[in-house]
C-alpha cells in the first residue's frame, strides 16, 4: 500500500476534483496522507490559466527532482489542466515525472499508479471525455465550513485568450437529479455553504432545466444556509436568476461578473460576445434587482492589440462600475488557445505592467471606499476560521462575501454571528460582535 500526498493548484474547480481524486484513490487502498513526509507518491492537480501557473509547477518539480533521487519519494504525478494542455512534453521536460493525467483521466489514476509501481513504465492519460461528469463518485471532502459542488464540467465558449476548452474539453451538466443528491449530502454532513461551480454556470442544461431553475430547487429542497456560485458569463446572464437569488435569503446577494475588458474592439477580438453597453446595461439590472448586491470582477490588461486608448476604457468601466474587488490579470498567451494562433501577443512587458499598476491602484481605492461605507452597518457573518494575524480574533464572511474580523468568545467555525463594523480597510473590515440582548432590542425595534 502506498501513502499519497496530494498537491491543489489552480482555481475551485481543481479543489473540487482534488476531492475527487482522493475519493477515487481511497476507494482503490491508497492511503491519502497531510503531510509529505508520510508518502511514497506525491500528486500535483495543477492549473494552466497562464504562464506563471505553469513555472510555479516547473519549480515545484525541481525540489521534487531531489527528493526523489535520495529515495524520499518514489512517484511523483501530475494531473489537471497543466498536464492536459502539455501531455507528454511534461515528462520529456521533466523526466522525473511518472504520471501525466488530464481532468478527465482521475477514474483512471489506481491503473496508472499500478503501473508505475508493477511495471516501472509511466502512466499517461489525456482522453478528453463528452461525457465524464463524475457524478457517480462522492467526493472526499476536507471537513469545513464551504462544500464545493461542481454542477459541470468543460467550457464551449472559447474565449480566445483562454485555456480552459483545450484543459477541460466540451461542456456537460449533470442533472438536477444528480446534484441535490449532492447538495443533500453536504447539507446532512453539516456544511453551512456550499458553492455550486461551472466555468459558465449560465449555460447550465439539463432536461428543460436552466440554470435558475437549479438555483430555485437547491434553495427550495435544501436547507444549506448559504448557497453561492462561479462563475456566470455576461453574455447569457438569466433574468430570471436575478429575482431567483432576490426572493431566496439562502442565495447570497453576491456575484462574480468577469468584464475581461471594457472596450468593445478588444472584448470583440477576446470573443466575449457581449459590448461594454450590454455590461453596462446588465449591471444596472442586477443592482435593481438586488439592491443590496455585492459584484466582483475579473480583468485581463493588455490582450493582443489592446491601445493606451482601449485601455483607458476598461479602466472607465472599472470606475463607473465600481466593483467590490477585482482579480486583475496581465495576458499571458497560452498554448492552442485561438489567440496563439491569430492574435499576436504584442502588448510590450512594460505597458502590461503599468496597466495592470494602475488599474489595482483604481480598484484599491474603490474597495476601500466601499468599504468604508460598511462602518456602522450590521451584518450576519459565518465564521470561517481563526484570523492569520491574530489567533484570538475569528475570520467570517457577510452574506455578500466581505471578510470580517473580530473576536468572539464560545464561538466556532461555523456559527453565525451578528457583528457591528466598526472599521474598514482595503480588504478586510474589522467587526464588534452585537450582544445577544441589544440583537434581540434591534429586532424588536424594526
Ligand atoms: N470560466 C471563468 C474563468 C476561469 S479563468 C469565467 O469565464 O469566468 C479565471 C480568469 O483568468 C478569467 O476570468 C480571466 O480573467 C483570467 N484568464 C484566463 N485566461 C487568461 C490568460 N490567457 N491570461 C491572463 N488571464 C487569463
Ligand atoms: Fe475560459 Fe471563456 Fe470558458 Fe471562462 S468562459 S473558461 S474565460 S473560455
Ligand atoms: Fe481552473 Fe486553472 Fe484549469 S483556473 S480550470 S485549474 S486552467
Amino acid at each position: 500500500m502506498k501513502n499519497i500526498y496530494l498537491e491543489t493548484y489552480g482555481c475551485q474547480m481543481n479543489e473540487y476534483d482534488s476531492e475527487l481524486i482522493r475519493s477515487i484513490l481511497a476507494k482503490n487502498q491508497y492511503q491519502i496522507v497531510n503531510s509529505q513526509e508520510d508518502a511514497q507518491v506525491v500528486l500535483l492537480n495543477t492549473c494552466a490559466i497562464r504562464e506563471n501557473a505553469h513555472q510555479k509547477i516547473f519549480h515545484r518539480l525541481d525540489e521534487l527532482k531531489g527528493m526523489k533521487r535520495r529515495g524520499e519519494v518514489e512517484a511523483v504525478g501530475v494531473l489537471g489542466c497543466m498536464a492536459q494542455s502539455l501531455r507528454k512534453d511534461l515528462a520529456d521536460r521533466s523526466p522525473i515525472v511518472d504520471i501525466v493525467a488530464g481532468p478527465d483521466s482521475y477514474k483512471k489514476l489506481p491503473n496508472l499508479l499500478k503501473a508505475v509501481f508493477e511495471s516501472a513504465s509511466k502512466g499517461y492519460d489525456f482522453s478528453l471525455s463528452e461525457f465524464e461528469t463524475y457524478a457517480d463518485i462522492t467526493p472526499k471532502r476536507i471537513a469545513g465550513v464551504n462544500a464545493w459542488l461542481a454542477i459541470m464540467r468543460g467550457c464551449d465558449n472559447f474565449c480566445t485568450f483562454c485555456v480552459v476548452p483545450y484543459t477541460r474539453g466540451r461542456e456537460r451538466s449533470r442533472t438536477v437529479e444528480s446534484v441535490l443528491n449532492e447538495a443533500h449530502r453536504i447539507e446532512s454532513e453539516g456544511f453551512k455553504q456550499v458553492t455550486i461551480l461551472g466555468q459558465n454556470v449560465n449555460s447550465y442544461k439539463s432536461d428543460g432545466n436552466d440554470f435558475a431553475d437549479l438555483m430555485q430547487t437547491l434553495a427550495t429542497e435544501t436547507s444549506i444556509p448559504r448557497i453561492r456560485f462561479t462563475s456566470p458569463h455576461p453574455k447569457d446572464f438569466p433574468r430570471r436568476l436575478l429575482h431567483v437569488i432576490a426572493d431566496n435569503p439562502s442565495l447570497c446577494k453576491q456575484i462574480h461578473l468577469p468584464l475581461q475588458a471594457g472596450n468593445d474592439d478588444v472584448l470583440q477580438r477576446m470573443n466575449r460576445t457581449y459590448t461594454k453597453k450590454e455590461f453596462y446595461t446588465l449591471v444596472d439590472e442586477i443592482r435593481k434587482i438586488i439592491p443590496d448586491v455585492a459584484l466582483t470582477t475579473d480583468v485581463i490588461v493588455g490582450f493582443s492589440g489592446e491601445t493606451e486608448a482601449q485601455f483607458e476604457d476598461t479602466f472607465e468601466v472599472m470606475q463607473n462600475v465600481r466593483f467590490d474587488s477585482a482579480f486583475i490579470f496581465k495576458y499571458s498567451e497560452r498554448k492552442n488557445t485561438i489567440a496563439s494562433r491569430k492574435i499576436p501577443d504584442d502588448v510590450p512587458e512594460h505597458a502590461k505592467t503599468e496597466r495592470i499598476v494602475r488599474l489595482n491602484e483604481l480598484q484599491r481605492r474603490i474597495s476601500n471606499e466601499i468599504n468604508q461605507t460598511e462602518i456602522g452597518k450590521k451584518a450576519t457573518v459565518l465564521i470561517e476560521s481563526q484570523s492569520k494575524k491574530d489567533a484570538n480574533q475569528w475570520l467570517g464572511r457577510t452574506d455578500q462575501n466581505k471578510g470580517v474580523v473580530f473576536s468572539a468568545e464560545a464561538k466556532k467555525p461555523g456559527d453565525f454571528v451578528d457583528v457591528e463594523i466598526i472599521r474598514a480597510t482595503t480588504n478586510t473590515l474589522i467587526g464588534e460582535m452585537i450582544p445577544q440582548k441589544k440583537r434581540s432590542l434591534n429586532l424588536l425595534s424594526l
